[in-house]
């Protein structure tokens, strides 16, 4: 297993190009079986969990044609609308696909994700949605079994909670539904719109993304279409925390005006963090503070602050004046990060939901474990925030979601590196 190696203790100079968001390409990706259309995709991210979702779609009958950022997928009747666990297991939104194939084929067969490091992450809301629209479930042997005795029909579905795979599922199972479906409470993430945007251009008629209400209208058939995927805000996001826990500067390019506008608001409250937009792909981020302020945020749904940086942030407040504290309001144990901060000599401790963290002048490096997505990438702030020498295990949970952040990093004037195990 590869390892990464970091001596920090240096400030970041230099330009970061942004991939393309993860987790617009994956909902994007599943949407492809709703047409046996071509769908060519661009600005794909090089990611593990992107091959997951292009294994899993072959293995569903789609024909698969990859040239690094670029992707042509032709979904073509599956033998079998199943998805298997050994596939499923990999990357939970997998789950994804289960939509899609019970809208294009009216039955599937499904894996449960089963749980993650963050959280047991159920898929109860997805299920109550699809059972308004017509869907039969069984649950048998792990798997969903889902069966629609003609067509999906359009529906009113209220979620209890912002679910953004749940949003994300239903959305696309009602673009070939019979009739409207309205979802209410749905999520307002911005990939969520790229992937509406993606669905009308394939014939989709949909209104209200981006907002906590969604209308679709059903249609007969949707086509192909040409897409290019929206940056990744998280991975942007989590650079510019980089820059706030080590100083520097640094310009981060391949943006849109949209992601940079996102940028610009969550991080207005990060007031030692100077962030200036440069024209409508990129923007420049300074930190000239040693030490900075400390904050209190909770996660939340968009437009709250992402849960998806809430373990950067910890890491970069370990060494900020005063005390700062973090509640994670939408996952259950989002906190495995916090042991191996407290490794580092970081005063942090875990209360319930929250985390509290007394901010230090110094912390210093160590042999670290990465455990999921972003705990890794919180793992890699603070060891470029670090004294010394750190060593982070089990990187492959950082390759499910940040394409060459070691190269992107050094760079920036990082002492970093991949060590191959
Ligand atoms: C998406 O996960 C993202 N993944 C996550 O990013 C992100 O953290 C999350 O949304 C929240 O923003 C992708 O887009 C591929 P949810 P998802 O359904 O769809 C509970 C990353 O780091 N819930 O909004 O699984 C659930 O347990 C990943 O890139 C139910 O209870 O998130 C969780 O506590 C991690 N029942 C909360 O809602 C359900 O049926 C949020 O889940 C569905 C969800």
């Amino acid at each position: 297993m590869d390892k990464i190696e970091i001596f920090g203790g240096k400030p970041l100079v230099g330009t970061i190009s942004i991939s393309g968001a993860k987790n617009a390409a994956l909902p994007i990706m599943a949407a492809s079986l709703l047409t046996n259309n071509e769908i060519k995709l661009s600005n794909i991210p090089n990611l593990s969990d992107i091959n997951s979702m292009l294994k899993l779609l072959k293995s569903l009958n789609s024909n698969i044609c990859k040239k690094s950022e670029k992707v042509i997928i032709k979904s073509q009747k599956p033998k079998s609308n199943f998805a298997s666990y050994e596939l499923v297991r990999k990357m939970r939104a997998s789950f994804l696909v289960l939509g899609p194939l019970l809208s294009r084929y009216g039955e599937a067969k499904v894996s449960l994700p089963g749980g993650c490091a963050i959280g047991a992450r159920p898929i109860d809301i997805h299920l109550k949605g699809f059972e308004k629209m017509g869907v039969n479930f069984e649950i048998k042997d792990g798997y969903v079994i889902g069966k629609v005795k003609k067509n999906l029909k359009g529906a009113q579905i209220s979620l209890p909670f912002k679910s953004v795979g749940a949003t994300e599922n239903l959305l696309m199972a009602a673009t070939l539904a019979e009739g409207k479906t309205i979802i209410v409470n749905a999520a307002q993430e911005p990939e969520i719109i790229d992937l509406g945007r993606c669905l009308k251009l394939m014939g989709a008629k949909v209104s209200g993304l981006g907002t906590s209400k969604i209308i679709i209208s059903g249609v007969k058939k949707l086509m192909g279409c040409n897409y290019k995927i929206m940056p990744d805000r998280i991975e942007a996001g989590t650079y510019l925390f980089a820059v706030l826990g080590c100083s520097g500067s640094v310009e981060l390019v391949n943006l849109n005006n949209e992601v940079i506008q996102n940028l610009i608001d969550t991080f207005a409250q990060f007031k030692d963090l100077d962030l200036v937009k440069k024209n409508n792909t990129s923007i420049f981020v300074k930190s000239s503070k040693k030490i900075f302020e400390s904050v209190n945020i909770k996660t939340l749904p968009f437009p709250g602050f992402p849960t998806d940086l809430q373990a950067q942030l910890s890491a970069v407040m370990t060494r900020a004046k005063g005390t700062s504290i973090i509640e994670e309001s939408i996952f259950e144990n989002r906190f495995m990060h916090v042991a191996e901060l407290r490794r580092m000599g970081a005063n942090i401790l875990i209360k319930g939901s929250r985390v509290i963290i007394k901010g230090k002048k110094k912390i210093f490096g160590a042999q670290l474990m990465a455990t999921d997505l972003r705990a890794s990438s919180s793992l890699i702030i603070a060891g470029l925030m670090a004294e010394g020498k750190t060593t982070i295990n089990r990187v492959y949970h950082l390759d499910r979601g940040y394409e060459k952040i070691e190269k992107k990093l050094s760079k920036c004037n990082a002492n970093i590196k991949r060590i191959k195990g």
